[in-house]
C-alpha cells in the first residue's frame, strides 16, 4: 500500500469531521455535538449526529456511523483508497499514490461509454458540416443556439436514414456491445438505428461521458409520435436518474453551492446563455431521491424552476417532498412559459433577472400554491391554517416565518396574528418532543430496586425484571457499553479488566467486541480509531460506533471509573439473580423442591450482599 497508516491517521486527525460533512449536510450545533437530518436514509427530524472530538458521525435512525472516510465511502459509494484521497484533498495533504490503486479495474462497460461517444461524434458531425444538416442547424440558430452552443452541449443531428448509425460502427464493435448500447432497434434478425431524423442531445453523465441520448423531432410537418425519444435503459443509462449538463454545471455549482434545476435541456441551454452554469435538468420525470443525494454531494441549495402552470407546480409540490437535507428556493416563471421561452421572449438579461432576483421560499411557494379558492368559510381557512402551521414551523428563518405568519393574517380574515402564531407554535413543539430521545434521555434509566424477598410472581410480575428486555437498550447493555467507551479511550484499561474475573459482559454482542479489543490491545499495543474498526465485520463495527456516540464526559477519574466498574459488577450480578430466578421458577414448575431452595438461597446471599455494598 502506498499510502501508510500514519498518513492515513494524519489525514483524518487533520479534519475536523463536523466542517467535512457539514459540506454535504447542514448540521446544528447541539452541546459538543452537531446534528442534522441523516443523508443515508429519509427523515424528517434530526438523528443523524456527528461528533468532532472523536472524529465520528452515527445516525441513530438507520444505524449508520464510522469515521470521516466510511462517509465519504457510504455517500460517494466509493472504495477506502479514493474516500482517503478525497478528505486529503480537502485538508490540503499532499499524498503519493500508486494510480493503480485508485483505478478500479476497466469498468465493464467501458465499451457501452465508447460507442456512445463514437455515435455522439457521428451526430454532431452530421449537424455542423452536412449539407443536410443545414435546415437543422437554422431551426437551432432560429431558437436562439448558435454554433458554439451546439458543440458545448454536443448536440447532433440523426440522418433520416434507417440504419446509417449501424453501419458505421457495426464493425468495430463486438454484438453484445451494439445490442445493449441502446443506439439499436432489432427486428427479424436485423438492426436498425433508434434514431432518425431527430436533433440529438447527448446525454452525459456527470464525468462527460456520453451514456444515452434524447432525439427531438424538428420540421414542422414531422408528426411521428414522441416530440423526444430517449434512449431506453441500459446498463449505463437510466433516463430517471439522469441530471442534464451535470458535467459542465459541477464545476460552478461546487463553487456557488446552488443549482438550478429545470424541466428540460433547452431550459438548460437558454440559462447557459443567460451566463449561468450551475444548471442541470432532469428528463421530464418525477425528482427521486438518488437525484437529489447527487447534488447533495456539490450544492447546499436547489433552485426548482417551473412554467407555473397546474403541472409544473405539482411538480414542485412532489420535489419538495422528497428534497430533505438541502435548502430549496422556487423560481415561477410567469404566463406558464418555461425558462427558454421566456428568454426568447424576454431576452436572456430577463430570464437571469428572474432567476437570481424572483425566487420564492418554500413556505412562500406552498402558501401560493395550496391556497384553496374559497376562504370565505371559517372551516376552509382553519384547514389552510392546519396545513400551513407545520410548514411555517418548519421555517428557520425566525424574520421570514414572522412575514409569513402576517402574510397569513391577511388571507385569512377569521384568525389574528397570535392565534396563527399559537398554532405554529404548537406544532413546534409537537415536533421537537417527537424528535427529543436519543440516547441521551434513557441514559440512565432508573435503577430497579433489589426485590426485597424472593417472589417469583413478585419478581415476574412487578414489571422489574421485563423492563430490562423492553427497554430500548438495558441498564447492563448500557453500562457495558459505557465501559467498552472507556476502555476504547484508555487502551491500558484493556488489560487491567481483562485479568478481573469479576468483570463479565452479560450480552454476546458486548462481549464479543470486548474479546477482540483483548486481542487488538495484546497484538498492537493500543486501539488506533483509524483500524481497529475497520477490522470489525459490520454489526460489529455499528456497535463500536454505537459506543464511540455515547455521549459521555470526555475525560473521567479513577474514582468516576470505580463507580461505572461497581455498577456494572452491581448490574451484572442483578443479571444473574435475574437467571436464577427463572431458573427457580422452572424448578417449581417441575416440582423440584430441592433445585427450588438452592437457587432461593443463592439469590438471598447475593441480595444481602448487594445491600450491604459488598458488591
Ligand atoms: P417539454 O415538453 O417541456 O419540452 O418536456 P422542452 O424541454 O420545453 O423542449 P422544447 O422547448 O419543446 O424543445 C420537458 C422534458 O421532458 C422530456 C425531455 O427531457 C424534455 O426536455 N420529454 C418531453 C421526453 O422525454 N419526451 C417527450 O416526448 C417530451
Ligand atoms: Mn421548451
Amino acid at each position: 500500500m502506498a499510502i501508510s497508516k500514519e498518513e492515513i491517521s494524519e489525514i483524518r486527525n487533520s479534519v475536523n469531521i463536523a466542517d467535512f460533512i457539514g459540506q454535504f449536510v447542514s448540521l446544528r450545533k447541539v452541546g459538543r455535538n452537531f446534528s442534522g437530518l441523516c443523508p443515508f436514509h429519509s427523515e424528517k427530524t434530526p438523528s443523524f449526529n456527528v461528533n468532532p472530538s472523536k472524529g465520528i458521525f452515527k445516525c441513530f435512525g438507520c444505524g449508520k456511523g464510522g469515521s470521516v472516510f466510511d462517509f465519504v465511502m457510504d455517500y460517494r459509494q466509493v472504495g477506502f483508497v479514493q474516500a482517503v484521497k478525497e478528505v486529503a484533498e480537502y485538508a490540503g495533504i499532499v499524498i503519493q499514490l500508486d494510480p493503480a490503486e485508485l483505478q478500479v479495474k476497466e469498468s465493464p462497460n467501458a465499451k457501452l461509454y465508447e460507442i456512445n461517444n463514437q455515435a455522439s461524434y457521428l451526430y454532431e458531425n452530421y449537424l455542423l458540416i452536412t449539407e443536410q444538416g443545414a435546415a437543422a442547424r437554422k431551426y437551432l440558430f432560429e431558437r436562439g443556439v448558435d454554433e458554439r452552443m451546439m458543440k458545448l452541449f454536443n448536440i447532433g443531428l440523426s440522418p433520416d436514414l434507417t440504419n446509417f448509425l449501424y453501419q458505421s460502427l457495426s464493425n468495430k464493435y463486438d454484438s453484445q456491445t451494439l445490442a445493449n448500447s441502446g443506439l439499436f432497434n432489432y427486428s427479424n434478425q436485423q438492426a436498425f438505428d433508434v434514431f432518425n431524423n431527430r436533433l440529438m442531445f447527448a446525454i452525459h453523465d456527470q464525468n462527460g461521458q456520453t451514456i444515452g441520448f434524447s432525439g427531438r423531432v424538428w420540421q414542422k410537418d414531422d408528426e411521428r409520435p414522441g416530440k423526444y425519444v430517449n434512449t431506453t435503459t441500459t446498463p449505463i443509462f437510466e433516463k430517471s436518474d439522469v441530471l442534464y449538463n451535470l458535467d459542465h454545471a459541477k464545476a460552478s455549482v461546487k463553487k456557488s453551492k446552488e443549482v438550478y434545476l429545470m424541466e428540460g435541456f433547452m431550459d438548460v441551454i437558454a440559462a447557459h446563455k443567460a451566463g449561468l452554469q450551475n444548471v442541470v435538468a432532469i428528463m421530464g420525470t418525477a425528482l427521486t431521491e438518488r437525484h437529489v443525494k447527487t447534488l447533495s454531494f456539490f450544492a447546499k441549495k436547489i433552485i426548482l424552476v417551473t412554467d407555473g402552470d397546474k403541472a409544473g407546480q405539482a411538480a414542485i409540490e412532489k420535489s419538495l417532498k422528497v428534497i430533505h437535507n438541502l435548502e430549496v428556493q422556487i423560481v415561477k416563471i410567469p404566463d406558464a412559459q418555461d425558462p427558454d421561452e421566456y428568454a426568447h421572449e424576454h431576452g436572456s438579461e430577463a430570464l437571469l433577472n428572474l432567476l437570481e432576483n424572483f425566487r420564492m421560499s418554500e413556505s412562500e411557494f406552498l402558501m401560493d400554491y395550496l391556497r384553496p379558492m374559497n376562504l370565505d368559510s371559517v372551516v376552509n381557512q382553519l384547514e389552510f391554517l392546519q396545513t400551513m402551521a407545520p410548514i411555517l414551523a418548519k421555517e428557520r428563518n425566525q424574520d421570514a416565518q414572522t412575514v409569513y405568519m402576517r402574510r397569513l393574517v391577511e388571507i385569512l380574515p377569521d384568525f389574528e396574528y397570535n392565534q396563527i402564531e399559537q398554532a405554529v407554535k404548537n406544532t413546534q413543539q409537537n415536533e421537537m418532543k417527537h424528535s427529543g430521545g436519543g440516547y441521551s434521555s434513557d441514559y440512565f434509566p432508573p435503577y430497579p430496586e433489589v426485590p426485597a424477598a424472593y417472589d417469583q410472581d413478585q419478581l415476574f410480575n412487578s414489571g422489574v425484571l421485563q423492563s430490562f428486555t423492553q427497554q430500548k437498550l438495558s441498564r447492563s447493555e448500557m453500562l457495558e457499553r459505557q465501559l467498552l467507551q472507556r476502555m476504547i479511550q484508555q487502551p491500558e484499561l484493556i488489560a487491567r479488566l481483562s485479568t478481573d474475573a469479576s468483570v463479565r459482559f452479560q450480552n454476546s454482542d458486548t462481549d464479543a467486541l470486548f474479546g477482540a479489543l483483548i486481542i487488538e490491545q495484546m497484538t498492537t499495543g493500543t486501539i488506533d480509531p483509524t483500524f481497529f474498526p475497520e477490522s470489525l465485520e459490520g454489526h460489529q463495527r455499528e456497535l463500536y460506533y454505537d459506543i464511540l456516540s455515547l455521549n459521555l464526559p470526555e475525560t473521567f477519574s479513577e474514582e468516576e471509573l470505580q463507580e461505572l466498574l461497581q455498577n456494572f459488577k452491581r448490574e451484572s450480578v442483578l443479571s444473574k439473580i435475574e437467571k436464577l430466578s427463572r431458573q427457580g421458577v422452572q424448578a417449581k414448575k417441575e416440582g423440584n423442591q430441592q433445585k427450588e431452595l438452592e437457587m432461593a438461597q443463592e439469590i438471598v446471599a447475593m441480595r444481602q450482599q448487594l445491600q450491604r455494598g459488598q458488591i
